[in-house]
């Protein structure tokens, strides 16, 4: 079975690429490289030992997407190409509609021209909003505040009405929690440009020096220890449940909707005292106010997802930490 990644050069693409592979899949890639460099597909090639077809196509692009299906027979789809930084999004709502929402009506159009209709579809737990009571489970009401999480909802809303219209589709909503880590080999792992907006990625620099403290944002919410929850997700374990999502829709025609995420809570602090744990090294912070738009707490229950997909997160907090600080040691600079 042949499958095109969008955004494959990515941080979670990539490392879905290499499950992809394991599992025999074939994999084709495009991305406009905004946000990635071709280093890692390079790598992830070194670390499955096969060439993956590459295309430096933007998703709007609908010509060279076509070309693209002209060229292979595509099976399925795992669309990951998108922006993802919740800040920016406010400021350039414009960009954060055109590539996230305009690119995907694009992808879906080329997409039935071939009569390709397995599309996977990269959500994330944004979509609940604050909710009202915890673990998250995928029935719970979907709310956004910013054009980031506006524009995954769109994209589900609109991915809904195409099976509406059309219920041969297969499709899947995963709707990601808070993917860390990197892969096992630390070869391959988040390079984000500039400074890091995601905890781990800022601990990460503050332990090799790069930074000089954590800003832990908000020390008086209703949790534990006063700082912001999540369910912090292993990114190969998140890139296995892609595969395990594809097998669930094999021959299903269907909307299927699913958490990624282990459900379990850590606190901010609690990831601190991990990354000190594995990497020995001093974690300075502080605790200032808080950032806006964050929400206390934020974990998924997992059942669905085990139940649907037959796949539950196996690496634990320590091993997260653990890969990460292995790929920021190995690339200090990232895929420079
Ligand atoms: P990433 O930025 O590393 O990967 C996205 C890839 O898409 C990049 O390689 C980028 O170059 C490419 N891309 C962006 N715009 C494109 C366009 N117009 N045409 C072609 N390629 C384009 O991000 P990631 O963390 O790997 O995220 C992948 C997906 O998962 C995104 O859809 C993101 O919204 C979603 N998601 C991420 C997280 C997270 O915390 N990382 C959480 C929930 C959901
Ligand atoms: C985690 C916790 C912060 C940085 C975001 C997006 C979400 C999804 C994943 C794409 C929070 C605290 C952080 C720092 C801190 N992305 N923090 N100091 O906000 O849960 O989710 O990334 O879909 O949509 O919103 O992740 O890693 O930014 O923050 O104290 O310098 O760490 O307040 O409690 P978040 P995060």
């Amino acid at each position: 079975m042949k499958i095109l990644v969008t955004g494959g050069a990515g941080y979670i693409g990539s490392h879905t690429c290499i499950e992809l592979i394991k599992a025999n899949y074939e994999v084709v890639v495009v991305d406009n490289l905004c946000n990635s460099s071709l280093e890692s597909l390079k790598r992830v090639e070194s670390l499955v030992d096969c060439k993956i077809p590459f295309h430096k196509v933007d998703v709007r692009d609908k010509a060279s997407l076509t070309k693209v299906f002209e060229q292979y027979q595509i099976d399925g789809v795992i669309h990951f190409a998108a922006l993802k930084a919740v800040g920016e999004s406010v400021e350039k709502p414009i960009e954060y509609y055109d590539i996230n929402v305009g690119g995907t009506f694009i992808l879906a159009n080329v997409m039935r021209e071939f009569n390709c209709k397995t599309f996977v579809f990269s959500s994330s737990a944004t979509v609940y909003g604050d909710p009202h009571t915890l673990p998250i489970r995928e029935d719970f009401p979907l709310t956004a505040t910013n054009p980031y999480g506006r524009s995954k909802l769109m994209i589900e809303e609109f991915l809904k009405d195409i099976f509406v219209a059309d219920d041969s589709w297969c499709i899947s909503l995963l709707r990601y929690f808070n993917p860390i880590g990197a892969d096992k080999s630390g070869l391959i792992g988040e390079d984000p440009k500039g400074i890091p907006n995601n905890l781990i990625s800022y601990i990460s620099q503050v332990a090799v020096g790069k930074l000089e403290k954590l800003s832990v944002f908000g020390g008086d919410y209703d949790t534990s220890d006063g700082t912001g929850v999540r369910d912090y997700i292993h990114v190969s374990d998140l890139a296995k449940g892609h595969v395990k999502a594809l097998k669930a829709l094999k021959d299903k025609s269907q909307v299927l909707i699913v958490n990624l995420g282990t459900g379990n809570g850590y606190s901010v602090l609690d990831i601190v005292k991990a990354f000190k744990r594995v990497s020995g090294k001093d974690i300075p912070y502080q605790i200032v106010g808080r950032r806006s738009g964050d929400i206390p707490t934020c974990y998924t229950d997992p059942s669905y997802a085990k139940e649907k997909l037959n796949w539950k997160a196996e690496y634990e907090l320590d091993d997260m930490c653990e890969d990460t600080w292995r790929w920021q040691t190995m690339n200090p600079d990232g895929y420079l």
